[in-house]
């Protein structure tokens, strides 16, 4: 079936045994105090709970490929916008592939660009990982902005920060545009770097107290009255509580790609867990409970106990992306509900809830490049506003974003940059420069 994980690729584990940078004060104070606030019974109730609805999730997940994730197309969107029917199944699933959002001949010539000026600049512009660097920390190049800035872009933002909801008056889901980095994957390039994986944040989501506070049906023995969209507590969560370049400052409603070349399963593509809730509210309950000693009893979660002691939280690293492994994390049964999205063409997107299980595909078997540029849907919120007027003040002086401090180069001087100039005034709404 499309989109199945036939071979489960050799993913690090997390689970077996803790390791230095998954415990300590940081870790023990987050615990305690989440401990403090909801209480041993509460956070038990959650956990059966929880334990219990991945038993009907997982099963039903196991049998689907990727028609798990929902299909969209950019001129059903723009016609009609999404009908209740899609977006309830894009809230539930929390991801989906929205079709043709370029015209696919001015996103392979998009691609052309991008190469070529990658290819002039090879020695300055800096690239991850370094044994082979496929993800390019470029951030404003003619083909991001072009894509960043165009009107499908703009209207599918929109349309997906529209899921969230917030009746402060604060925000609004007209769209901001952060600055992240590109890809381009020579085919035949293996990556084991980014397994399952959730970003905004990893310890954070315990130990900052707005952040923990979107959990809070989850902690306090209500996971069915979690609401991955609400915008109104989310808006204020500091993701960049432990700075590092794995975590972004902003909030990002939905992470997304849009694909510059043909993608496909064991060709450089994505794979996601789609589900939204069930999964955070597994992954932020798993910290407080110790496993059964007997193996067999591993699924069993009444046989789990309740441990306030140990300052561990699997998978959870400051200075990296909450990771998931199928031992750490064995009520997911990620083995079999992990999926390859469907087949992606260039200028096709795919969008994923920003607490969504996701990983990139360790193979790229495909012929040629497998090239994306990571364009996600944020929403206007005074968190977001502050970043991207800062980013884009460093933008004009051909810096990358304020969250990833390290990369020093100055795009202005990269053969092929073009800078600012005839952009559209919605597209220059979305780059900030009306926050200046
Ligand atoms: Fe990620």
């Amino acid at each position: 079936m499309p989109g199945i994980i036939e071979n489960w690729p050799v993913w690090k584990e997390f689970g077996i045994t803790p390791e230095e940078n998954t415990k300590g004060p940081d870790f023990a104070n987050a615990k305690a105090e989440v401990i403090a606030q909801y209480g041993e019974e509460a956070l038990r109730k959650s956990w059966l709970k929880v334990c219990k609805d991945l038993e009907t999730l997982t099963e039903k997940l196991s049998t689907m490929g990727s028609d798990s994730i929902p299909t969209f197309h950019m001129k059903e969107i723009r016609e009609h916008g999404l009908s209740d029917e899609q977006q309830a199944r894009l809230k539930s699933s929390g991801c989906c592939v929205v079709k043709e959002v370029i015209p696919e001949a001015e996103a392979t010539s998009l691609f052309q660009d991008l190469k070529h000026m990658a290819t002039e600049n090879k020695e300055k512009i800096p690239g991850w990982p370094a044994e082979s660097p496929a993800m390019l920390r470029i951030y404003n190049s003619p083909t991001q902005l072009a894509i960043r800035t165009h009107p499908n872009q703009i209207l599918l933002q929109r349309t997906l920060n529209a899921l969230f909801h917030d009746e402060s008056n604060e925000t609004s889901p007209e769209p901001l545009s952060y600055t992240d980095g590109a890809r381009i994957r020579p085919s035949g390039l293996k990556f084991l770097g980014l397994g399952p994986h959730i970003d905004a944040g990893s310890l954070c989501r315990w130990a900052d107290p707005q952040y923990r506070k979107v959990y809070e049906h989850i902690f306090s023995g209500s996971p069915e009255l979690h609401d991955a969209f609400d915008l109104g507590i989310r808006k204020d969560a500091d993701q960049y509580l432990f700075k590092s370049n794995a975590h972004s400052a902003v909030f990002r409603s939905f992470q997304g790609w849009t694909a510059l070349t043909p993608t496909a399963p064991s060709a450089g593509t994505l794979m996601l867990y789609p589900n939204v809730s069930t999964v955070i509210a597994y992954v932020v309950l798993r910290p407080f409970f110790s496993p059964p000693a007997n193996e067999e009893d591993i699924m069993d979660a009444g046989k789990w106990t309740f441990d306030p002691e140990s300052s561990w939280f699997p998978g959870t690293m400051k200075d990296q992306s909450q990771r998931l492994s199928p031992t750490s994390h064995p009520h997911l049964r990620l083995k079999e509900c992990v999926k390859y999205i469907p087949q992606m063409s260039p200028g096709d997107t795919v969008w994923w809830h920003t607490d969504m299980c996701h990983a990139v595909d360790p193979e790229h078997n495909g012929e040629g490049d497998a090239s994306v540029v990571y364009i996600a849907a944020c929403p206007t919120t005074p968190i977001n506003k502050a970043f991207i007027k800062t980013q884009l003040q460093a933008s004009l002086v051909g810096k990358g974003p304020p969250d990833s401090p390290d990369v020093d180069v100055d795009e202005r001087r990269l053969k092929g940059y073009k800078g600012f100039d005839g952009i559209s005034e919605a597209g220059k709404a979305v780059l900030g420069f009306g926050l200046l």
